[in-house]
Parts: C-alpha cells; sequence; structure tokens
C-alpha cells in the first residue's frame, strides 16, 4: 500500500510544534476570558447563504475561495471560510441576551493559493463584542488584539487603522468612487471590472499592482465621513494614543469582507513576508439586520494562529516547544517501579503531568524514553532513595539536579499543575 500524504494546503500539528499551538490557544482563552468573552461554538459547516450574504457576493472569499458542497439530502452547505458569519447566526438562533462578548478557536477553509503563511486549512482565534456601540469599544477590542500578541512576545507588528463610514455617508462616497473607477475601468483587471458595479470598495483589495497604482488617486473613506463616523473615529484614535504600541492610519484599509462599517484595523508584521497580515477585525453594525435581526451594533476581530506561529522570536517562551511541563519518573527495580508508581498517581491527582514506563528496561533507557516523551523534569526513584525517603531530580532543559524529601515533591512541582476550574 502507498502512504498517503496531506492534502494540499493543509498541515500536520504534532509534537512539540503542536505545543506551540496548544499554549497560544491557552492564552487566547485566558486573554479573552480576562477581558470578559465566553466560548462560542459553531458548526463547520453552514447553509452557503449565511457567509454569502455577510462576506459580500464581490468578496475573494465568496468568487473563488470556499469549499461549497451538496450534501445527500442537496442541501447547498459551506466549510466556513471565516468566524465571523456563524457566530452572528448563531447569537440570533439562540436567542442569546445582548450585549454578549463571545470567543471562538477555530478552524477555517479557503481555497487560496498555498504559500507560506497562508493555508486551505486554518486556524482562527476570535472574538466578538455583540451590541455595544461606544468607541471606546474599538479601541478596546484592538488593544486586546495587541496585547495578546505583546504577551506571546511578538512586539515587531504595526496597527493599521481606518474608518470606512457608515450607511448615511457611504451612498454618497460609493458614487464617487464609481465615477472614479468607471473613467478607469479599461485598465483595471477583469476581476476590479465586475467587482466595482457590486461593491466598488472591493478594488481597494485587488493584488493586481497595476490596480493598486490607479487606485492611489481614488477618493477615499476616511475623507467622506459623516460628523458621527469623524467623531467616533476620532475617540477610537484618542484611545489608541494612550497606549504604548505602534499603530498607523491606512486610508486604503477597507479589509476583504464586505460586512465592515466605520472602524476598521489590522495587525501587519513584516517578518510574515507577502501574508503580513497577523489579524484584523472591524465593526459590522449592519450584519444582524441582514440575517433577519434588530439593529445590533458589533464588532470583533480574528487572528491567524499559523501566522501568529511564524512571527513567534526565537526568544517567546511560546516557541520554546522542545520540553514540555511533564514530569517523567525513572526507576532501578521491582521494588523501585512499585514505589514509582505510587509517585506517579500522587502526581496526578494532584493533577501535575506525570508519565513513568512500565517495561522493565534500564535507567539509560528511560532517560532516553524521557527524552522522547519531551519531558522537562525526571525523577529518580533507586534504592538509595528509596531508604532515605527521598527522590534524586534533574531538570532536562538545564541539566541541574537536586536531592528533594519525599514530602516535598509535590510543592515542588506544584507551579506545573494544571486548572481547569479557573473560568
Ligand atoms: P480576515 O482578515 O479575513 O478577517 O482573517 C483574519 C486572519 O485570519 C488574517 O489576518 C490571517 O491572519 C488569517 N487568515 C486568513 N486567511 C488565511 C489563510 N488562507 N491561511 C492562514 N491564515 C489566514 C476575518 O476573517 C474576519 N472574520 C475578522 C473579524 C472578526 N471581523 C470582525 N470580527
Amino acid at each position: 500500500m502507498t502512504r498517503s500524504s496531506r492534502p494540499k494546503g493543509t498541515q500536520d500539528f504534532v509534537p512539540p510544534e503542536s505545543i506551540k499551538k496548544t499554549r497560544i490557544e491557552m492564552l487566547f482563552r485566558e486573554l479573552a476570558t480576562v477581558y470578559g468573552y465566553q466560548e462560542v461554538v459553531t458548526p463547520t459547516f453552514e447553509h452557503t447563504e449565511v457567509f454569502i450574504k455577510s462576506s459580500g457576493s464581490a468578496s475573494d472569499i465568496v468568487q473563488k475561495e470556499m469549499y461549497t458542497f451538496t450534501d445527500r439530502a442537496g442541501r447547498n452547505l459551506t466549510l466556513k471560510p471565516e468566524g465571523t458569519p456563524g457566530v452572528v447566526r448563531a447569537v440570533l438562533e439562540n436567542n442569546l441576551r445582548l450585549p454578549c462578548r463571545l470567543f471562538y478557536i477555530s478552524p477555517c477553509f479557503r481555497y487560496s493559493r498555498p504559500q507560506k503563511g497562508r493555508y486551505r486549512e486554518f486556524y482562527q482565534l476570535g472574538v466578538e463584542a455583540i451590541g455595544e456601540s461606544s468607541p471606546l469599544v474599538d479601541a478596546e477590542t484592538i488593544i486586546f488584539g495587541a496585547t495578546f500578541f505583546t504577551r506571546l512576545g511578538i512586539t515587531e507588528f504595526t496597527i493599521k487603522v481606518n474608518s470606512i463610514g457608515c450607511r448615511h455617508c457611504r451612498p454618497a462616497y460609493r458614487e464617487k468612487l464609481l465615477t472614479f473607477l468607471r473613467e478607469k475601468q479599461k485598465k483595471l483587471c477583469p476581476d476590479c471590472q465586475t467587482r466595482m458595479e457590486i461593491n466598488p470598495m472591493r478594488t481597494f483589495d485587488c493584488k493586481n499592482t497595476s490596480c493598486q497604482l490607479l487606485l492611489n488617486d481614488a477618493p477615499l473613506p476616511k475623507r467622506h465621513l459623516c460628523p458621527e463616523c469623524t467623531a467616533h473615529f476620532e475617540e477610537v484614535i484618542d484611545s489608541l494614543k494612550s497606549t504604548p504600541f505602534n499603530w498607523k492610519l491606512d486610508e486604503h484599509l477597507v479589509r476583504g469582507l464586505d460586512y465592515y462599517n466605520r472602524t476598521t484595523f489590522e495587525y501587519v508584521s513584516g517578518v510574515l513576508g507577502a501574508q503580513s497580515s497577523l489579524g484584523g477585525g472591524g465593526r459590522y453594525d449592519y450584519l444582524f439586520e441582514e440575517f433577519g435581526g434588530p439593529v445590533t451594533p458589533a464588532i470583533g476581530l480574528a487572528i491567524g494562529l499559523e501566522r501568529t506561529i511564524l512571527a513567534l522570536p526565537e526568544g517567546s517562551p511560546f516557541n520554546t516547544a522542545s520540553r514540555r511541563n511533564l514530569v517523567f519518573i525513572v526507576w532501578t527495580g521491582p521494588a523501585e517501579m512499585a514505589a514509582a508508581r505510587e509517585l506517579l498517581n500522587i502526581l496526578r491527582q494532584e493533577n501535575i503531568p506525570a508519565l513513568m514506563t512500565y517495561e522493565p528496561v534500564r535507567v539509560k533507557r528511560q532517560f532516553h524514553l524521557a527524552d522522547i516523551a519531551g519531558a522537562r523534569f525526571c525523577i529518580i526513584v533507586g534504592e538509595e532513595e528509596l531508604k532515605g525517603n527521598l527522590y534524586a531530580l534533574k531538570d532536562l532543559i538545564t541539566g541541574e539536579q537536586s536531592i528533594v524529601p519525599a514530602e516535598k515533591i509535590v510543592p515542588t512541582f506544584s507551579s506545573l499543575r494544571l486548572s481547569s476550574e479557573r473560568i
């Protein structure tokens, strides 16, 4: 039988790389919880219309990138290309009380050309603050993402921010942009010629250099804001001014999805190459109405997990996946093995990750097994140790060795204790 390989554009997360993923997800959960978000889990696939009516029929996602299929009963379904539409549908379908803050960690699927930082299956870490309209929430959401990257040790990023107006100021702006684009129509790429008639702002995301050059002279949304949008954006900017983060106004930033209004933002990093966006988001005050819901202001962001891993600097504690917080117990003979098993139970009851082998193998082989398991610490249970009611410890990262009295063994490892009860 020939070996199978994974589909193009997908990735395996195997140890020790998978530890980075787990740690990043745990930090995200923690920080989202600290900011008052609760977890939401929506299906991996939705009715296709959920994405068409959110992302917009002129968006690249809907036009080129969706994994759409018909199920055996003839339903038209799509694997989620992003998290937001499913969350909006779920909030309405489950009649959640508003305001509510929801976070998710979810695989997403986009049929795009794979390259460094761009995959067909990737993970998004997202938050959605639903039912809040204050510009201070916009600032808080932007700061949330920046704080997350900073806690990971990622400091080389810039936050691009812009405002793209609301349903009051946008129609006049749309006409102005459309007039501009129609004058240049013949010079635009075929995609832009179609896009502009559906949503002219979509032309700003075109990757084609000649379209980009033409758009340098285009009228920009931020210069056509109504007084309310201007005041909203000024408050967002004022809040950002008092943060330590690197941010800049980017008047061309419209984002690749149709549902945004007012504030849009993106975190970009120079270390990522062409796929420079670590994450992004914005306000989407009209999306609930698209789903038949009441007027509901909302704002959110999503961060790409794979790009975050790529951006982790050498020295980040989240990048040192070579050893995990695991205690490996090494024993020297049958009597010591019985004692080792007792100790294994005690540690596990204390929620301290621990492992040993039950195979009758030499001590050297057991250290090798500890290495394969990626354990950070070894406890050695030998004849001498048993007699003296002591354990020998070895830190496999630093090589440090020490002797610990039996009753101190649990407190020694208490910092490794896991806890799922705190949320
Ligand atoms: P987005 O900018 O399309 O926004 O995606 C967010 C992030 O997902 C990107 O910045 C990037 O890090 C990651 N990402 C996107 N496509 C890929 C890919 N093919 N491979 C790897 N990573 C990728 C949204 O999806 C919005 N739903 C964000 C949002 C939430 N807006 C409001 N709430």
